[in-house]
């Protein structure tokens, strides 16, 4: 069921709160990716020119103790935001109080402000005020505004106080255009994918992935498995899988999805080993059923690669979430750029969805976030979408 969406609000000279997921990396005081900032960027333009107040809010990292506020502030996110827009953004130190209160009474229609990471909130003595969706916090922030929009689809799996707590406040509100394209794109996949419908996962760990592979083997017509959660796999089939990952506690539920997953499973056929965990090891070759007892699968391998891009080739919708191998070092890259690369050479031919988180930072490092349908900006919460799970900053707006 579609979402009213921030369309169907008339937002002119309205107070209008914006959740938006701004919890971006930041390494020495950089932003290293501004994906989230750039993907909230429409729905703070469409208030802006269509005169309403837009009053911005997210978290920033998990703020447990004082020496994690220190590091946590928005202020150089609300700047890079007004950099990226191009428009002055006021940022307001606070996440309650008179100043923030006459600061978003201050604004004027076409204005923007934002306020201090929502997760300060969470060393307030009387507990996790955000985190734990306390109801006064919900209400407090949702009596700043006339309607609001939730945009923050990584943190749409969270039951928060800025997100699910101030919907429950307010009677107008609606998806910001970023949440309207992530539940278009994965949520109508899901639903109804044009198939046939591929899904590629990767990842280290098989935990990680079970309720997605089984989501996914519901779903679609073919599911390839990929980075070090395979040797779980392998080693279910009884195979030697030297000293790749594996998770022993895993085999038997391996066992399972192999039976149930039937021709739709496909776990490739060669790998690439180093002796180590390391860019520096000898990187070779081999087939699944000569792994020697020293060396560890670290990328997938040739073959694999084949006859994965072959199946990807036929597809009409594909859903990626994982790295295939170590994409981080250099040694072992190609297995996760060939398959990116095979998923972005149906651009126009299918609709092509890249998870977020991992596979995400993977598409950035080989330079394709635009040969993809749609890129996720939700780590955890593409996870959770994939489960078939319902998230609750999505259900907490109304249907159209
Ligand atoms: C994310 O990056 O996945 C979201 O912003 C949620 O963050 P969290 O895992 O700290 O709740």
């Amino acid at each position: 069921m579609a979402k009213k969406t921030i369309r169907d609000i008339d937002v002119k000279g309205k107070k209008v709160l914006v959740r938006v997921d701004f919890n971006v990396p930041i390494k020495k005081g950089v932003i290293t990716d501004d994906n989230r900032i750039v993907g909230a960027i429409p729905t703070i333009k469409y208030i802006v020119e269509n005169g309403g107040r837009a009053i911005l809010f997210s978290h920033l990292g998990r703020v447990e103790t004082l020496e994690d506020k220190k590091n946590a502030s928005l202020e150089i996110v609300a700047a890079k935001l007004s950099e990226l827009i191009n428009l002055p953004v006021r940022f307001v130190p606070f996440t309650r109080g008179t100043e923030l209160e006459e600061a978003i009474n201050e604004l004027k229609d076409g204005e923007i402000l934002m306020f201090e990471n929502t997760r300060f909130e969470d060393l307030n003595e009387k507990g996790k005020l955000e985190s734990k969706n306390n109801s006064e916090l919900g209400k407090y922030w949702a009596s700043l505004g006339d309607c609001f929009v939730n945009d923050a689809f990584g943190t749409a799996h969270r039951a928060h106080a800025s997100n699910v707590g101030v919907a429950s406040n307010i009677k107008e509100k609606a998806v910001g255009f970023l949440l309207e394209k992530e539940i278009k794109f994965i949520g109508d996949t899901l639903e109804n994918p044009k198939h046939p419908l591929v899904a590629v996962l990767g990842g280290a760990k098989v935990s990680d992935k079970i309720s997605v592979i089984e989501n996914l083997l519901k779903v679609a017509d073919k599911v390839l498995i990929g980075g070090g959660m395979v040797f779980t796999f392998l080693k279910a089939q009884g195979l030697e899988i030297g000293t790749s990952l594996c998770e022993l506690d895993k085999v038997a539920l391996a066992q399972e999805l192999i039976a149930k997953g039937g021709d739709k499973l496909e776990l490739g056929l060669d790998c690439v080993t180093g002796t180590s965990f390391s860019n520096d090891t000898v990187a070779t070759v081999r087939s699944f059923n000569e792994i020697p007892k020293d060396e560890m699968g670290l990328d997938i391998g040739p073959k694999t690669i084949a006859k994965f891009s072959k199946i990807i080739d036929g597809a009409h919708s594909v859903i990626w979430n994982g790295p295939l191998g170590v994409f981080e070092f250099d040694k072992f890259e190609n297995g996760t750029k060939q398959i990116a690369l095979a998923i972005a050479a149906l651009n126009g031919r299918a609709v092509t969805i890249v998870g977020g988180g991992d596979s995400g930072a993977a598409v950035a490092k080989f330079n394709l976030e635009d040969k993809f349908s749609h890129v996720s900006t939700g780590g955890g919460a593409s996870l959770e979408y994939l489960e078939g799970k319902v998230l609750p900053g999505i259900s907490c707006i109304d249907d159209k």
